[in-house]
């Protein structure tokens, strides 16, 4: 059956096709139905089922007799280490860490942080939440202490799970300092944190309140898989939403399991035994579901790579790592493959390794640009596959799918609605627009199985945030259009978040944080147009009147706090100091008209603008920085 007829067939009878695709999962008790709609506009699936996502990701392939098979492979360039971890050793080593997670107190519906850069530790330590039915949420390791605190306190942890470090290119990240200060920072205290230590830096512990990993899981005895119901949150992650706290994305676990086993062979093409490798990190959305679920889920083997795209030690590690391990579908950002290529522009280094054993390359996180696609097929030749999902869905909204049927790839378009997703553009009133017409791009509810039911503690948020603009859809955030054919197109976004290096961050928390340093009168971050990055924050600083002090100090100053908030993740390195920012008659800050200018494409004067003659200064001040060019 082809992409059209699957996709039909979905849209003629839902409730069948996620039944049918239930049916790939191991569950205690199996569902009777799929959708549940009682809270209807709030969906949930597979409510009246029994299942544990550790059992289906880990013993389940034990008990079908692949003890032996890979399940994890570590490759790390930065410590210049491999190892190896079977279905059957991580079966036990996730056992044994519940097991002492569960003497400790950790229980069915408690929440625990991970904060642990990428050892497979990371992924034991999520399977092993999973195994007792605890809600897992992964920091990424490159935030600050600041917004660790703030994740501590959303969502109450019993216990926090860290490494004593992590190791970037050029730095070892002191991961245990930045725990320290987050848990003096936070009103809620965990009860207990464990330490892995690595042999690059071995961490002090507090005493009462640390326990080094190994001593943790001394002599207890191992967790069996505590089954949950359908509807149980499997996981919280935080992303970016409009300004402020950030959002506690829920992952629903039997949705979550049902869809993502769904999504390896009907996106990636993969089944049991097959070799995956997404290049991304575990505290991103990406490294939830296919760093560690979905590869495991369906029996493969999954890598966990610990390095950079390019200086570890160069330009060809990532074909290196898919040549070594034999990588079947090898899932990475568009600004990584941009790193690449900016070092071999003509793709040597893919041809001095194998890849043979390489059956396509996916791309997302981010826009794919035409020129990055075409290098990617020209050099690695196989097929480069743009998708496109969200944080909040957990896997892909559009894609190719190769695992049903390889459609014709349009550069610059993510393809197609996958099937579950009845994806609408809308105009401002929520109408739809007619084909190749931009707008909003918007999701027909219910959304499908594994996407967030709700934001943690926050029900009123989630449906402010996602579900009253446009009554009856999801707002994606996402602005595009649909051509003829049925290909969707992303074009931008249409709240403050911006993309930097694969990265969402919200220009908007952004703002908080300069608006927080004593100079600043008024401020604006926007993001323009980075050749590597995608995208590159840039801050304008309006100072207190009778602040007496040199621009480039509160510049400094700011760039300084942007790292102690938000972290370096934020890669907030340029700002200006100008004396007014252009806005509306009604006070609205000209932040698209500033991006352009930035970016040197086309604008116009906007109509409604108070000080046409503040937009000179904006331009002056651009071009300081290197921008405004064109
Ligand atoms: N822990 C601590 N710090 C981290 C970190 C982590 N896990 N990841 C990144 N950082 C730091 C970096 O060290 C850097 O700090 P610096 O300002 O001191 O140099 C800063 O955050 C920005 O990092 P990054 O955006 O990664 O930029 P870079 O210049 O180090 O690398 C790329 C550029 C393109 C190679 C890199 O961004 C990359 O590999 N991107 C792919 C992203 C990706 O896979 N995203 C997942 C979405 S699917
Ligand atoms: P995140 O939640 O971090 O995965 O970021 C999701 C956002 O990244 C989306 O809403 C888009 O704005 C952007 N994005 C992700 N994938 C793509 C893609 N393939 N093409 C364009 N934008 C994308």
């Amino acid at each position: 059956m082809g992409y059209r007829a699957v996709y039909e067939g979905w849209k003629a009878d839902p409730e069948a096709f996620w039944m049918q695709a239930a049916q790939g999962i191991s569950w205690v008790t199996p569902p009777s139905r799929a959708l549940n709609e009682t809270r209807a506009p709030l969906y949930e699936w597979f409510t009246d089922a029994e299942v544990n996502t550790c059992y289906n990701a880990v013993d389940r392939h034990v008990d079908a007799g692949h003890r032996g098979r890979i399940a994890i492979i570590h490759d790390s360039p930065v410590t210049h280490s491999k190892r190896e971890i079977t279905y059957a050793e991580l079966q036990t080593r996730v056992a044994t860490l519940a097991g002492a997670l569960r003497a400790k107190g950790v229980q069915k519906g408690d929440r625990v942080i991970i904060y642990m850069p990428m050892v497979p530790e990371a992924l034991e330590a999520m399977l092993a939440c999973a195994r007792l039915g605890a809600i897992h949420s992964v920091v990424f390791g490159g935030f600050a202490a600041a917004e660790l605190a703030v994740r501590i306190d959303d969502c109450t942890p019993r216990a926090i799970i860290a490494a004593s470090c992590g190791i970037e290119p050029t730095r070892v990240v002191h991961y245990k300092p930045l725990l320290d200060a987050a848990i003096d920072m936070a009103t809620h205290k965990p009860d207990f944190c464990v330490i892995l230590q690595r042999e690059q830096e071995v961490a002090s512990l507090t005493p009462g309140r640390d326990v080094a990993w190994h001593t943790f899981q001394y002599g207890v005895t191992p967790a069996e898989c505590v089954p949950v119901s359908g509807d149980h949150p499997a996981y919280i992650l935080y992303t970016s939403g409009t300004t402020g706290a950030p959002k506690g994305v829920v992952r629903p676990t039997a949705g979550h399991l049902v869809a993502l086993n769904w999504t390896m062979r009907a996106i990636y093409d993969c089944g049991g035994g097959d070799v995956f490798w997404a290049a991304s990190d575990v505290g991103w959305v990406v490294g939830h579901s296919y760093i560690c679920y979905a590869p495991l889920i369906a029996g493969c083997t999954t890598i966990v790579f610990e390095g950079k795209p390019v200086g570890t030690p160069d330009a060809g590690t990532f074909w290196r790592v898919i040549a070594e391990h034999g990588v079947r579908a090898f899932f990475t950002a568009p600004t990584a493959l941009r790193a690449i290529k900016r070092e071999d522009p003509n793709g040597k280094l893919p041809q001095t390794y194998d890849l043979s054993r390489l059956n396509a390359v996916y791309l997302a996180g981010e826009r794919a640009d035409p020129d990055t696609v075409i290098w990617a097929q020209t050099h690695i030749k196989v097929p480069v596959i743009d998708h496109w999902w969200q944080t909040e869905t957990g896997y892909a909204i559009a894609a190719n799918p190769l695992g049903i049927e390889a459609l014709p790839v349009k550069i610059g378009s993510p393809t197609v609605a996958m099937p579950g997703y009845d994806v609408q553009v809308l105009d401002e009133g929520g109408h739809p627009v007619p084909a190749g017409q931009l707008g909003a791009i918007a999701v027909k509810l219910p959304l499908p199985p594994g996407t967030l039911p709700t934001l943690w503690g926050a029900e009123d948020r989630f449906v402010k945030s996602y579900l009253s603009h446009f009554p009856g859809f999801y707002e994606t955030g996402d602005a595009g259009y649909i051509d003829d054919d049925g290909y969707l197109y992303i074009m931008a976004r249409t709240d403050d978040v911006i993309n930097v290096a694969g990265h969402r961050l919200s220009t908007g928390a952004m703002e908080e944080v300069l608006a927080g340093h004593k100079d600043v009168a008024e401020c604006c971050v926007v993001g323009v147009a980075d050749a590597l990055k995608g995208q590159s924050p840039v801050g304008f600083l309006c100072l207190n009147k009778g602040a007496a002090r040199a621009a480039e100090d509160v510049v400094a100053e700011c760039v300084a706090l942007m790292r102690e908030k938000i972290g370096p993740v934020a890669d907030f390195k340029r700002a200006v100091v100008v004396d007014r920012l252009p806005k509306t008659r009604s006070g609205k800050i000209l932040r698209g008209t500033i991006v352009k200018i930035a970016d040197g494409t086309e604008w116009k004067m906007p109509a409604t603008i108070d000080d046409p003659a503040i937009l000179d200064e904006i331009t002056a001040a651009l071009r300081t920085l290197g921008y405004a060019k064109g």
